[in-house]
């Protein structure tokens, strides 16, 4: 499964990026504006720290607006995947970027039906908002189960489902379990995804035991060389 974060602020980036463990970044209109930086310096910012997959969604609602809009994006660097909305003109729109090879990450998806329109204009991606299924009473993740499945009946399919709006731990590992291709997640959820306290309580102990012991790793090689 591939961890992308969703977050448009550069110094997050740098630093999860750091850990390795990083293979794209989403952005969307409202993470740009929430950074307070402008949109063509910050997806370039993300850029030259991310070598993966970084979406920079388009604001335009025409077609031609928006293939001027992906021109634009996608000319800032080479991973730069355009994020269209799913509509009538941004399925459009991603149908005739998909014949230039170009990246989509089709955004906005709430239902099957817009997953499988999806998957027919070519997307590379296809974001469902699990998040804000549930918020409003629904079970994104069952969402995500149908169209996994829908998706593996079609071996022609090649649209990697991207579960997004992503709120806690849990919504990653119920999309592990189901077999989404990505995740997208806010920096303050794969911070969780590392933490446990029987880890941290293990580790004291095993590091009080060890400074009783007064060993040292680096200091014994030594000696012995
Ligand atoms: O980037 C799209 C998506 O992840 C937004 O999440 O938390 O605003 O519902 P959220």
């Amino acid at each position: 499964m591939k961890f992308f974060i969703d977050t448009a602020d550069l110094d997050e980036i740098k630093e999860l990026a750091d850990t390795g463990l990083l293979d794209g970044v989403t952005t969307n209109p409202s993470l740009i504006a929430k950074s307070g930086g402008n949109i063509l310096d910050v997806i370039a910012g993300i850029c030259e720290i991310v070598s993966g997959p970084v979406s920079a969604e388009i604001t335009a609602t025409e077609v031609d607006m928006m293939l001027e809009e992906a021109e634009i994006l996608g000319s800032i660097a080479s991973n730069v995947t355009i994020k269209v909305p799913l509509t009538v003109n941004g399925l459009k729109t991603c149908k005739l970027l998909r014949e230039q090879n170009k990246m989509v990450n089709v955004t906005l998806c709430f239902s099957a039906s817009q997953a499988l329109l999806a998957a027919k204009a070519g997307a590379t991606y296809i974001s469902p908002f699990v998040g804000r299924i549930d918020d409003v009473g629904g079970n994104g993740m069952d969402l995500i189960d149908e169209i996994v499945g829908i998706y593996s009946q079609y071996p022609g399919i090649k649209t990697e489902v991207l579960v997004a709006s992503v709120r806690h731990p849990l919504h990653v590992i119920e999309a592990a379990k189901i077999g989404a291709d990505v995740v997208t997640l806010p920096p303050s959820v794969l911070r969780q995804l590392f933490s446990h306290p029987l880890t941290d309580k293990g580790l004291t102990a095993f590091l009080d035991d060890w400074r009783k012991t007064g060993q040292s790793i680096i200091e014994q090689s030594k000696t012995r060389a």
